[in-house]
């Protein structure tokens, strides 16, 4: 008898590279020249086959766990947090240390804010790195990121990190390398001796911060020439034309998966491929880019997922879970932009009609992915609403923008709300707004109404279908941050008026003056119960009988569940007949939330001010 590999590991590594290794060549070719691309191949898989080798054995346990269970990301038991490391814990000794508090709230997934080494300040809070192999120093070091992973994971904690990867700091050793004259490395960047082709391409770019880093190409004089940069001045654009960019990613993923990184969110993603007379976004090999490095990773590291911030029209949206052939290979989670605009659209206008249609034009996500729900993150909110949705309910797109910015500015008549404006772009009009989900909801101006919605969209968020996060602080109703600008590096950019430190002191007191801790915790302890909202089950959006209810539902094979929101602060109701055609029978009627009957009146259930109603069978389970 002759030996076979008896490493268990080994061979599930070479199953999985011969089941993959096809896949992954066929999407280089669709990205790389075809001399380049055996080559390019090859190299991935080395790459993969070291990480794999280096892997500890703690986590490839978690990845044959993943692989029996790879919807753990979608269970209802499952939510997500977000927060800056610093301003969260200190230092990522001290962020494990809270892991507890996590926990208790019901989180099993962490996104901690760029924790790699940045360069000085400014530096876009983190997202502009300079070292992709370290950590910031204040914070810790790798051994503290691999110490906090481990003790996350004990605790049932996943940690994503942010992978920029869209462009690296002016001081990356890549960039210093070009900047010295280092011709190889000038080829990882998009950089022009004039301005003839930065025109052409900025004839139909959008500009990201038009009020602080106007145009999209930097002047640098050690380059002698024009480099990319969509956002800051020093945030270098990288060329993903180049394989060396490509093949450097994927090392570096897999070595941050090996510290037990178990997600990576990939900033900017959209925005990776150029292509003269677009806007350089959303083109078709940022997929195939992606699909390319989530194979690499499928092979080394297969407990790794992906998380695609794409910040995108609703159109461009699905694309980032895939469609067609590239469904289920891309991102395994992308955040919901869409609907966290229309939460906020829903709240100003008091009706539903704009969002239901939105929400209805999205087609279902491939069962194996979520979006990641969410009321509000670290960054402004931008009014990805599409002109034919709003003209298709009778609004006007630019108007309709125009009065949200307003509303959610304090501007308009009677607003609640208490945002800035960032970034106001001339050309187009568009305004997008900063702003705590507290401030921005209406309790900063002290308006009656304001935690009722504030519950209100946290409840739409949790009961859509998807993976929930919540912004660090959101769980307090923390108001806006006055003193967000005596920062220096920070007083041009107000997002960070929405970005306060966490005050562990009102934790600690446990005071709750406003309800908003006690009512979200309710909200999740509720969702956890309900298989409906696994994000495997088809979310679908009906039209409202009532204009100011949104309505959802989700099919499960042990009956429908109907979250039922009103986003007006006057009473409204629930048709009867959408209980009718769901099946939902009056008798046995229970709304989750309360765990009673609803309030029926002629068969049409009553909704309060800002209430939600999670209506299911009683009888059937
Ligand atoms: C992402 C981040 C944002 C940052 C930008 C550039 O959109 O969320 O905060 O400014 O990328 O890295």
């Amino acid at each position: 008898m002759t030996d076979v590999p008896t490493d268990p590991y080994e061979t599930a590594f070479e199953g999985r590279l011969a089941a993959l290794q096809p896949d992954l060549a066929r999407t280089l070719a669709r990205v790389y020249a075809p001399e380049v691309v055996p080559g390019v191949s090859a190299r991935l898989v080395e790459i993969a086959r070291a990480a794999h080798d280096a892997r500890p054995e703690e986590l490839r346990r978690l990845d044959e766990r993943r692989l029996a269970e790879p919807d753990w990301f979608q269970r209802p038991t499952m939510l997500g947090y977000a927060a800056y490391a610093d301003r969260f814990g200190a230092t990522l000794r001290g962020v494990a240390e809270r892991a507890a508090y996590l926990r208790d709230l019901g989180v099993g997934y962490l996104h901690l804010m760029p924790l790699l080494t940045p360069r000085p300040e400014p530096n876009d809070g983190g997202y502009a790195v300079m070292d992709y192999r370290s950590v910031r120093p204040d914070l810790g070091d790798v051994d503290d990121l691999r110490h906090l992973a481990t003790t996350l994971r004990e605790q049932g904690i996943s940690l994503c990190l942010d992978l920029v990867l869209n462009h690296v700091a002016r001081e990356h050793a890549w960039a210093r390398a070009a900047r010295a004259g280092d011709a190889e490395k000038r080829a990882w960047f998009h950089v022009h001796p004039d301005r003839e082709v930065p025109d052409a391409y900025e004839a139909t770019l959008p500009e990201v911060f038009p009020d602080f880093a106007p145009g999209s190409f930097t002047w640098d004089d050690e380059l002698d020439g024009w480099v990319w940069t969509t956002f800051n001045h020093y945030q270098w654009d990288l060329d993903w034309s180049n394989p060396e960019v490509l093949c450097e990613f994927a090392d570096i993923i897999l070595a941050l998966a090996n510290l037990g990184v178990e997600v990576f969110r990939l900033d900017a993603i959209a925005f990776i491929w150029k292509r003269l007379g677009t806007d350089c976004q959303n083109q078709p090999e940022v997929h195939e880019l992606t699909r390319a490095l989530r194979t690499v990773a499928r092979i080394a590291a297969p407990a790794v997922a992906f998380k695609a911030e794409a910040i995108v029209g609703p159109a461009d949206l699905p694309a980032y879970l895939g469609v067609g052939e590239h469904a289920g290979r891309v991102s395994d989670l992308a955040y919901h932009n869409s609907l966290m605009v229309q939460v906020w659209s829903m709240l100003a206008s008091r009706e539903t009609r704009l969002a239901t249609r939105a929400l209805q034009q999205l087609p279902q996500p491939p069962s194996t992915t979520a979006w990641i729900t969410y009321v509000r993150c670290h960054d402004d909110i931008g009014w990805a609403i599409a002109d034919e949705d709003a003209r298709a309910v009778g609004l006007d797109p630019h108007l309709h923008r125009r009065f949200l910015s307003d509303w959610y500015a304090g501007m308009f008549p009677g607003s609640w709300a208490r945002g800035l404006v960032f970034q106001q772009n001339e050309v187009t009009g568009d305004r997008r707004i900063s702003g705590s989900l507290a401030s921005l909801a209406g309790l900063e101006a002290g308006d009656p109404g304001a935690a009722a919605r504030i519950l209100l969209a946290h409840a739409i968020v949790l009961s859509y279908g998807g993976l929930p996060v919540i912004w660090m602080g959101d769980e307090l109703g923390l108001l806006n941050d006055q003193g967000w600008a005596d920062d220096p590096d920070h007083a041009a950019d107000n997002r960070w008026v929405h970005r306060p430190p966490m005050p562990w002191d009102v934790v600690e007191r446990g005071t709750d003056p406003h309800g908003i801790t006690a009512g979200l915790r309710h909200l999740v302890e509720v969702r956890r119960t309900l298989p409906h909202l696994h994000a495997a089950v088809p979310t679908e959006v009906w039209d409202p009988r009532d204009p100011r209810v949104l309505l959802v539902v989700r099919r499960h094979p042990e009956g429908p569940l109907l979250a039922a929101h009103n986003v007006s602060d006057e009473e409204a109701w629930v048709a009867a007949d959408v209980l009718h055609w769901l099946g939902l029978h009056v008798p046995g009627l229970r709304d989750a939330l309360t765990g009673t009957a609803p309030d029926l009146q002629d068969g049409a259930v009553r909704l309060g001010p800002y209430a939600s109603a999670w209506l299911h069978d009683g009888l059937g389970g």
